[in-house]
């Protein structure tokens, strides 16, 4: 076989066989084809697209082309989520232990973050003690044991994925939706959970900026999954506004703690008893309006949290923390932002708020750069919310007093403040199946 052929193929807008797909990931993966010539096809399929069977192999390829985990031989139907990444997003602390609360399983492998803010992994780590780097025997004996367990991402899961999203990154041939899709969904399947619910994020903090293209990815995502014979539900959710109060890793833990212990901001809550009434759902095979209502039990009598101390312990954490946030790593400077004028919060730019959490300390500048755990943002206002002129509507965290100043000017120019409250806006767009 020829990639010149495959290439020209894709080019013309012709489908590419099963075997021609092996064949380029294949060869990709083991070196044995040039960065030049991915690149073309890659191009080609951002500019042709590939149709659902195309898709499917794609992601099938590049999820077998490394370590696969398999669950087989733990007890109980296996789940996972996955979001496509949004500013405050902290769901999968709360969602893994609430699914795990209520009998699922959760054998969840995350990663870090880059830009905006840290990921999950960067999130627990801000977590005095906790490990995250576990071995494949520990992992699995601890979903046995307590029913849950998020690590850090193995190097070998999908690294035909790894070399593939580089060069994506390097010749602007991300924004595709089988590319993105076959993406996401290799590290998915490759993760080895019966049960997976997506959580496509689309407005100004998201990867996918309009509700239309969320869907095509959502709808992608769940026909790969269901291809490859795994459950699969998908939430579209609004990212113009970041999710909760807080933005930092250590900040969005302590946030995570007080949702699991039935308080704290009522549309992070919603949205997390939503993602998980579809898991378990898809998971106990109860409605999901049975598993609603369980779901939401669980984060008032206390059984989630305490599943979530029983991981923090189990990962060689101080639960401790999960009460006293005073014990989390503190950040020397905390300073105070103030509204220039009285009004409303008519409009939040999510991404500018990440951005200025970023500044803080709290993402990476660059990949393997370091990361501040107690850098961040709490937002005291947000969308919708009446202020005064001097009132704070957020307090900055920070190790470095330098990076006050252009965080508090990102901050504000990410605010519009109007005169009259804006329309209020929905927090789950739609639920595919
Ligand atoms: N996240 C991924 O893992 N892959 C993509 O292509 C885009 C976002």
């Amino acid at each position: 076989m020829l990639m010149r052929e495959i290439i020209r193929k894709k080019r013309a807008g012709e489908p590419l066989t099963d075997a021609e797909i092996a064949f380029f990931i294949h060869g990709y993966t083991a070196g044995q084809i040039p960065d030049y010539e991915a690149a073309a096809l890659l191009m080609a399929i951002c500019f042709q697209g590939m149709d659902e069977r195309e898709t499917l192999t794609l992601t099938l390829e590049m999820a077998h082309s490394g370590e696969e985990l398999d669950l087989s031989s733990l007890p109980g139907v296996t789940a996972d989520k996955h979001s496509t990444g949004g500013v405050g997003d902290k769901t999968t602390l709360i969602v893994a232990p609430l699914v795990a609360a209520l009998g699922g399983r959760m054998a969840k492998m995350s990663g870090r973050g880059l830009g905006h803010t840290g990921g999950t992994i960067d999130k627990l780590e801000s977590i005095p003690g906790f490990q995250t780097a576990l071995s494949r025997e520990r992992f699995l004996r601890q979903v046995a044991e307590i029913g849950l367990c998020v690590a850090s991402q193995t190097g070998d899961l999908a690294p035909a994925d790894k070399k593939l999203y580089s060069l994506r990154d390097a010749t602007a041939t991300v924004e595709s939706i089988p590319l993105i899709a076959s993406s996401i969904m290799s590290k998915k399947l490759a993760s080895g959970a019966q049960c997976i619910v997506l959580d496509v994020k689309c407005g100004s903090g998201a990867f996918m900026k309009t509700r239309e293209d969320a869907l095509h990815l959502a709808r992608a995502m769940v026909r790969i999954g269901q291809g490859a014979g795994r459950r699969m539900a998908a939430l579209i959710t609004n990212m113009d506004i970041p999710l909760g109060h807080a933005v930092g890793n250590a900040l969005e833990v302590a946030e995570a703690a007080e949702i699991l212990r039935g308080a704290g901001d009522e549309a992070l809550r919603k949205l997390c008893v939503e993602l998980s009434a579809q898991l378990l759902a898809l998971s106990i095979g109860e409605s999901v309006p049975v598993c609603r209502e369980r779901a939401a039990a669980a984060l008032c009598d206390g059984s989630a949290f305490e599943k979530l101390c029983e991981m923090v312990q189990a990962q060689g954490g101080d639960p401790a923390v999960l009460e006293h946030p005073e014990r989390f790593p503190q950040a020397k400077h905390k300073v105070e932002v103030l509204s220039p004028r009285s009004g409303y919060i008519g409009h939040m730019d999510a991404e500018g708020i990440g951005r200025a959490a970023m500044l803080l300390g709290a993402g990476r500048k660059e990949k393997d750069g370091p990361i501040d755990p107690s850098a961040g943002i709490l937002l005291h206002k947000k969308t919708g919310d009446a202020v005064a002129c001097g009132d704070p509507v957020a307090r900055l965290f920070t190790c470095d007093e330098a990076f006050c100043a252009p965080a508090q000017e990102l901050l504000l120019a990410s605010m519009q403040f109007t005169e009259t409250p804006p329309a209020s806006a929905s927090l789950i767009y739609d639920v595919i199946q």
